[in-house]
């Protein structure tokens, strides 16, 4: 981020009293250029108002671009095309945390980190048993990942540069078996422990899909499928949950209870809960005969019902996870000899939105979430897994943003401010003249 000349600012006039006041506009590597307004309130009195957060820029950050014109997705320069087709969780990891890819010798080491971590405290198995067997895996998420503050306490102290090492190799390792239990206990099978001799993405399926009285493993195929969503959900810059992460660190609050706080962003249906809502929505289409019905809906502004899966706040062209999703879909499908009717009716749902001028109008594309739940579900997962999984993916990419803020030595408590609306000052009435 470059500071820049005089020239380079615009002028803001108070059109009531003539003052005017004069705000840099900083530039980026790439992307649009920001309006620096943090002088804005102590020299005029007025604050921004951006309910939404539509034009603001909370941060600077060197971890992921987005250019949601362009449909590209980069994370430390990388192409996500890339990294998906070349690339592994872990690397992508290791990137997101590092800035740059590892060495082998880097990589070797840090797989080693976060293998070393995979085993949850074994007092944590007794808080899965507190909950009801039909609770929603992201409700035990949430209060899971929460409560490792309370069982690692040689790891929150967020000052010491060793201990938030440890925290985000540790919250990197644990998700997967923290995901898999929540699984595991809703089903009423014995948790399974991890194996390190597994790659990241195999031992989550293992301790997911196998029962000690049977030998199990992955298919290679499932495991690459795996492997490559969760690259795909790494991280993906300021989103709802992200900035939720941030938010909640900015305080001095512990990693493991900021990671909490985006679990629970990430678990509405406008955020991750979308993959979900997909699946559910598309049993409810039913026959591609209903398509053109489900379409009216969605564009019919006094039915709340919303295409799922389609639009994007920042991609105002393909999602390019979709597409690299799209084929995903197709390849393990075809490798497990699955024929889903929802993917044939995916597709043509896909292709009648986005000749539809109304889709096209508001740049509304298929984002990443409408074709992940077909893969998982063809993976064997229950639908009330798919947010789950986003959310250890996109585990890293929490931590990588949070560790950048604390280690920001002009990071500040997030704070925003308000336009009131409510009543002015009134005098205070006694119940009885009520
Ligand atoms: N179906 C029908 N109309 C839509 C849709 C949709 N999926 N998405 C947006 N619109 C319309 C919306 O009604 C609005 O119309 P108008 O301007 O006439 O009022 C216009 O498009 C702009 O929508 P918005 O809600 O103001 O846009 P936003 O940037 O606030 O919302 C979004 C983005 C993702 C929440 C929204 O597109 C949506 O609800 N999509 C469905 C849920 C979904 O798939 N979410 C996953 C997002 S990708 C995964 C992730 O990163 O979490």
């Amino acid at each position: 981020m470059s500071d820049t000349d005089n020239k380079n600012s615009v002028t803001v006039t108070d059109n009531r009293t003539g003052h005017s006041w004069d705000m840099p506009i900083l530039e980026g590597t790439c992307g649009p250029n920001v309006i620096d307004v943090r002088k804005l309130y102590s020299e005029s009195g007025c604050f921004t108002y951006d309910p939404g957060f539509t034009s603001t820029g909370s941060c600077d950050s060197s971890i992921t671009y987005i250019d949601g014109d362009k449909g590209i997705l980069r994370h430390r320069g990388y192409s996500i095309e890339d990294l998906a087709s070349k690339s592994d969780y872990m690397e992508t990891c290791y990137l997101l945390l590092n800035g740059e890819l590892p060495t082998k010798a880097e990589s070797d080491e840090f797989k080693n980190q976060i293998t070393y971590h995979t085993m949850l405290h074994e007092q944590m198995l007794n808080f899965y048993r507190g909950f009801r067997r039909d609770s929603h895996p992201m409700s035990i998420m949430v209060g899971v990942v929460g409560a490792l503050s309370a069982f690692y306490h040689d790891s929150t102290d967020i000052r010491d540069p060793q201990q938030r090492l440890i925290a985000s190799h540790r919250l990197i390792a644990k998700m997967p078996t923290i995901a898999a239990y929540a699984y595991k206990y809703s089903i009423g099978q014995p948790f399974v422990y991890p194996k390190n001799d597994l790659s990241y993405a195999e031992n989550f399926l293992h301790m997911t899909f196998s029962v000690p009285c049977e030998e199990y493993k992955a298919s290679p195929a499932l495991v690459r499928a795996m492997d490559r969503i969760f690259i795909l959900h790494a991280d993906h810059e300021q989103n709802a949950s992200t900035s939720t992460v941030r938010i909640a660190g900015s305080s001095g609050a512990n990693p493991f209870a900021c990671i909490a706080a985006g679990i629970a962003s990430l678990w509405g249906p406008a955020h991750g809960g979308a993959n979900e809502a997909v699946l559910n929505m598309l049993q409810q289409i039913g026959h591609k005969d209903n398509i053109p019905k489900f379409i009216e809906r969605a564009k019919d502004k006094n039915d709340p019902f919303r295409l799922m899966g389609f639009g994007h706040r920042v991609y105002k062209n393909y999602d390019p996870r979709a597409s690299v999703m799209r084929e995903s879909c197709h390849e393990v499908l075809e490798e497990l000899g699955i024929n889903d009717p929802l993917l044939e009716l995916a597709m043509e749902l896909e292709k009648v939105a986005v000749s539809d001028p109304y889709f096209a109008e508001k740049k509304l594309f298929p984002n990443v979430d409408f074709y992940s739940g077909i893969i998982l579900r063809a993976m064997n997962f229950p639908t009330s897994m798919f947010t789950v999984l986003f959310a250890l993916a996109r585990t890293v990419g929490w931590v990588a943003q949070w560790k950048e803020m604390i280690e920001d030595p002009g990071h500040k408590i997030s704070r925003p401010r308000q336009l009131y609306l409510g009543s002015d000052a009134r005098d205070f009435i006694p119940v009885d003249k009520r």
